[in-house]
This record gives structure tokens, C-alpha cells and sequence, in this order.
């Protein structure tokens, strides 16, 4: 037996990967920990709240239901296809066809990953939105692709200028990533953008890729539309139980759409996955029966929210409270970089954390970074400690 050591080299793909931008925050919370102070984490969009007490019977009783564990099905039981037809059709009109134009996923955020596998060529260009879901970028590059990053900025009201996408860049596109509501900005889409959107895929040959994670969290009257109420053409849309149900720990979504982007991606998915455990589905059917609990989170979501704006705007910086989403996308006080101003707000006398908007964001080919002059609140702390920070930061002066 030699001692030789074997050489470990990560791939040129997982070594792209840069360092975790959260690290020198958690440096700084450990050091206020060390202080005897408790930040308040606002940093990272992961629901605290259990899953409603129904999601959490029916996925006990579905373990017994299927006491033969088995191999799940790799789209997905057909009663919990029909159940997203059936949730589908009654909270967008949108009548799919359970068989040919749904199939399950372990939560949005592999299906994301892995939908460039299904249609990118080395080279292939994929329009990412930036700010926004890092899945997007990180698929299309371990897919061999090419991103071309589109800003999110306020002076378009957070949705992407299609007219500023060159047309070499159109020609060159295999998908389009879109994500209405927003993430980060909360920013809803309007029925004229969705249209232009399906335009713009069909005249230049693009499947459009809509992710609508969070299209039951919002705080207007009228409820997110979904993009496959303009068009189900070349469209594919990404759904998830994570925010509206809380899920997020049991990881349970779906992708629908055009019956051929579906059909495609479900041939890279049987090579990848064995899809969802059959008791999780259980309780995501049990979670699409129901709104009330949706309805009681919505409200919880929009105290958070108006206790987090009203502060912020009492100390002075712009009302920035989002339609929807789980997250507030704050403008910084004149003067600061996003990092000085999440910076500023861990210092002890307010103990907040945030994310600053420049690290979830990419520059440009105009060279702007449009997540500069943000930070992220992600409405995760308890409503008691979000009115504590919010006593904090009503009374702080930058
Ligand atoms: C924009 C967006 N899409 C998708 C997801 C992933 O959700 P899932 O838990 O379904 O993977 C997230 C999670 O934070 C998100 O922010």
C-alpha cells in the first residue's frame, strides 16, 4: 500500500463557483452575538412558520398510505397533478392537462437548475434577469451556456426593457428566465409586460421561463396573474409550495406548460431524479385544497411588511413596501454603498441584518450593477421582532 494522496480536483464548473457572499455577515453576527447582542435576521428568505397543521396530518397519514415506500412516479402521482390542474384552473382559469402539461419537481429551485440541461447547447445564450435567483445563471453555465444578464431597476418599475435586448443577443437566446413577482424588488407584473414577453419568445424562437414562486404572496387587491393566462406557446412556468404553504423543508413543486417543454424537460429530470416522495405529495394536495391558510400568512406577511416600511420611511428613507414577495428591496440613504448600509444597520444600536443588494446582483454589460444602492429585507423574523427592529430603525439616523 503506497500513502500516496489522491488529487482532488474540483471541476472548472464547481470551481467557478465564488466564495459565500454571506460569510463575512455571519462573521459580523457572531461578533455582535459575542457582545451579548441578538441581531435580527433579515438576511436569508426562509419561512419560519410551520406548514399549516392540514399539510402536516395529511403527509403523516401519507406515509402510512404508502407504507411500500417504492420509487414515487417520476412526474408525479396523477392525484397530485390533477390536484395542481384543479388549483390551477381555480386560481388562474387556466385549464392544463394533467397528463401532457404538468409534472412534479423536488421544489422550484432543481427544476430551475436543471431546465437548461433540457435545451441549452454549449454556447447557447440564456437572457438571466439581475437582481435575481441565482439558479437562473448557475444552470445555464454547468449547462455550457452562455448568460446574458437584463437589469431590474426602478426606473422600468423592476421589468426587464426587452427593447434594450440586442437582437444578436434574441437570436442567439434558447430561453428567457422571468420572475413575476419579483424577487427581490416585490415588483408584479402587468398584463401588457406578460404580453410582450410572449411576443417577444415567439418572434424570436425563445421558451420563456417563468418562475411564480411567489405569486401567492402579495399585498394588492387583484392577484398576480400567471403567465400561462397570456400563453401556453413556448412557456413553461415554475411553481413551488415552499412560499405559499411554508414548505419550503419538504420540497415539493411542479413545472407547466407547453406540452413539448414539459415532455423534453421530463426525459432529463428521469435521469436526474426519482421524484417527489409520494407521502410529501400527499401533503402538498392537502395544501393546494386549501387558501384560508394562504390567506392568514398574506396578512401576517403584509404586518411585517407595513411595520418594516413605516419604520424605514419614519427614519427618513424612501417607501419602498413591495406589492408582493417576502421581501422589502430598500433604497440606501444618499451617501451609502449597499454594503455600507447593511453595514450601518448591524451596528449594535439597530442589529438588523440584511443582504446587500449588490451581492445578489451581477453587473451588466452597461456596467452597472443595478442591485447597487439596495439592501434585501426578507420578512422571516417573528412579528414581535420584527416591531422590535422596527423600534430600532424608526429612531436611528443615517
Ligand atoms: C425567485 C425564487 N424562485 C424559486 C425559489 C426556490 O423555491 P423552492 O423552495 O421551490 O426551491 C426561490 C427561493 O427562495 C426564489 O427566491
Amino acid at each position: 500500500m503506497t500513502d500516496r494522496r489522491v488529487q482532488i480536483v474540483p471541476s472548472h464548473r464547481v470551481q467557478s463557483i465564488g466564495a459565500y457572499a454571506f460569510a463575512e455577515v455571519d462573521r459580523e453576527v457572531e461578533r455582535l452575538r459575542a457582545s451579548g447582542i441578538e441581531p435580527i435576521d433579515f438576511g436569508v428568505g426562509d419561512p419560519t412558520i410551520p406548514p399549516p397543521t392540514i399539510v402536516r396530518e395529511a403527509t403523516k397519514s401519507g406515509i402510512e398510505k404508502h407504507k411500500c415506500a417504492g420509487y414515487p412516479s417520476y412526474i408525479g402521482m396523477p392525484e397530485f397533478r390533477e390536484a395542481v390542474a384543479a388549483w390551477t384552473e381555480r386560481r388562474f382559469g387556466v385549464k392544463l392537462d394533467p397528463e401532457r402539461e404538468i409534472t412534479s419537481t423536488i421544489g422550484t429551485k432543481e427544476a430551475v437548475f436543471n431546465f437548461a440541461e433540457a435545451f441549452v447547447d454549449p454556447g447557447d445564450v440564456v437572457i438571466v434577469p439581475t437582481p435575481g435567483y441565482p439558479p437562473y445563471t448557475r444552470g445555464t453555465l454547468f449547462a455550457e451556456g452562455r448568460v446574458h444578464y437584463v437589469p431590474v431597476l426602478p426606473e422600468n418599475d423592476f421589468l426587464i426593457d426587452l427593447d434594450a435586448i440586442p437582437e444578436s443577443v434574441a437570436r442567439a437566446a434558447r430561453i428567457m428566465w422571468i420572475n413575476y413577482p419579483n424577487s427581490p424588488s416585490g415588483a408584479v407584473a402587468t398584463r401588457a409586460f406578460l404580453e410582450a414577453v410572449v411576443e417577444f419568445g415567439q418572434k424570436h424562437n425563445v421558451i420563456i421561463a417563468s418562475d411564480e414562486a411567489y405569486s401567492e404572496i402579495y399585498y394588492t387587491d387583484e392577484p398576480p396573474m400567471s403567465l400561462l393566462e397570456v400563453s401556453r406557446e413556448g412557456v413553461v412556468v415554475f411553481q413551488s409550495l415552499s412560499k405559499r404553504s411554508a414548505m419550503t423543508g419538504y420540497r415539493v413543486g411542479w413545472v407547466a406548460g407547453d406540452e413539448r417543454i414539459v415532455a423534453t424537460f421530463k426525459k432529463v429530470k428521469t435521469n436526474i431524479d426519482s421524484g417527489t416522495p409520494n407521502f410529501i405529495q400527499e401533503g402538498a394536495i392537502a395544501a393546494l385544497s386549501d387558501e384560508e391558510h394562504v390567506r392568514v400568512s398574506r396578512a401576517e406577511y403584509a404586518r411585517k411588511r407595513d411595520l418594516l416600511a413605516d419604520a424605514l420611511v419614519a427614519s427618513g428613507l424612501t417607501d419602498c413596501r413591495p406589492a408582493a414577495t417576502i421581501y422589502l428591496w430598500q433604497r440606501v440613504p444618499n451617501g451609502y454603498s449597499s454594503v455600507d448600509f447593511a453595514t450601518r444597520l448591524l451596528e449594535p444600536g439597530v442589529a438588523v441584518v440584511t443582504t446587500p443588494g449588490a451581492w445578489i446582483s451581477e453587473q451588466t454589460e452597461s456596467g452597472i450593477n443595478p442591485g447597487e444602492g439596495f439592501v434585501r429585507f426578507a420578512f422571516v423574523p417573528s412579528i414581535e421582532d420584527t416591531l422590535k427592529a422596527a423600534e430600532r430603525i424608526r429612531t436611528a439616523s443615517w
